[in-house]
């Protein structure tokens, strides 16, 4: 296996807000993308970055310490940040790859390793929770059974060349890349998340990050 960490950090972090894109500010002093690489780098061959041109300053401080390469730029849609990413990952040819959020900085070695593992008999793995609220639609006038029901987390991992295939036959802008294996029709096993691998979106998830850590980003 010649495994490859895609990490995705060319968003602009909308719903957190601020003028930095939130893979930027700070946790105990170092970037959160510094932080998610750091998970991720021990357990791969080699990880890649997809950025936004404007922040290619902030993606060499963040990244100075590790041996990454250049950059690649990515798209207005997460999965076009994924297809570029894939498409400059071809000349590698790994045999499978990582796709993980930037903004999921929490990830553990037990998560990569329940997916690298899912990835010996699986075309694709992803790491998933259990829904545990009760759901409702419409406001309150649809009840929905939650029984079976996955919420997916990253790093989700696939065969290189069938995510490959399945993203260049698919340029809609799904949620995620199991989305995109899976309208091809690859297999997908769901592997152990955790709720710690969370996705920081909102400001109370900065701030959940900032409780773990033990510091306020804004003075990181
Ligand atoms: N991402 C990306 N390219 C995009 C959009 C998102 O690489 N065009 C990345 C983000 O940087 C993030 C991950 O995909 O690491 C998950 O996306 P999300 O949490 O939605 O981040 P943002 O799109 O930046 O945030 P928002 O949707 O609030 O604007
Ligand atoms: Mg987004």
């Amino acid at each position: 296996m010649t495994i490859v960490a895609l990490i995705v950090a060319a968003g602009r972090g909308t719903r957190l807000g601020g003028e930095v894109a939130k893979q930027y500010l700070k946790l105990q002093g170092e970037a959160i993308l510094t932080h998610t690489v750091r998970a991720i780098l021990p357990h791969v061959d080699a990880v890649r970055v997809v950025i936004r041109p404007q922040d290619m300053a902030l993606y060499r401080a963040a990244t100075c310490g590790f041996d990454l390469g250049d950059p690649i730029i990515g798209g207005d849609t997460r999965s076009a940040s994924v297809r570029a990413g894939l498409e400059a990952l071809e000349p590698l040819a790994p045999t499978h790859v990582l796709i993980h959020d930037a903004a999921r900085p929490f990830v553990t070695p037990e998560i990569i390793g329940g997916v690298i593992a899912g990835l010996q008999t699986s075309t694709g793995a992803c790491p998933c929770l259990p829904v545990v609220d009760a759901l409702w639609s419409d406001g309150f006038s649809g009840s929905v059974p939650r029984e079976g029901l996955l919420r997916a987390q990253t790093p989700q991992g696939f065969s290189f060349p069938a995510i490959l295939k399945a993203h260049r036959e698919n340029t809609a802008d799904l949620a995620d890349d199991v989305a995109v294996a899976r309208a091809a029709g690859l297999d997908v096993l769901a592997t152990q998340g955790d709720e710690d691998n969370f996705k920081i979106t909102t400001p109370a998830d900065l701030a959940r990050a900032e409780g773990k850590t033990g510091m306020d980003p804004r003075n990181g």
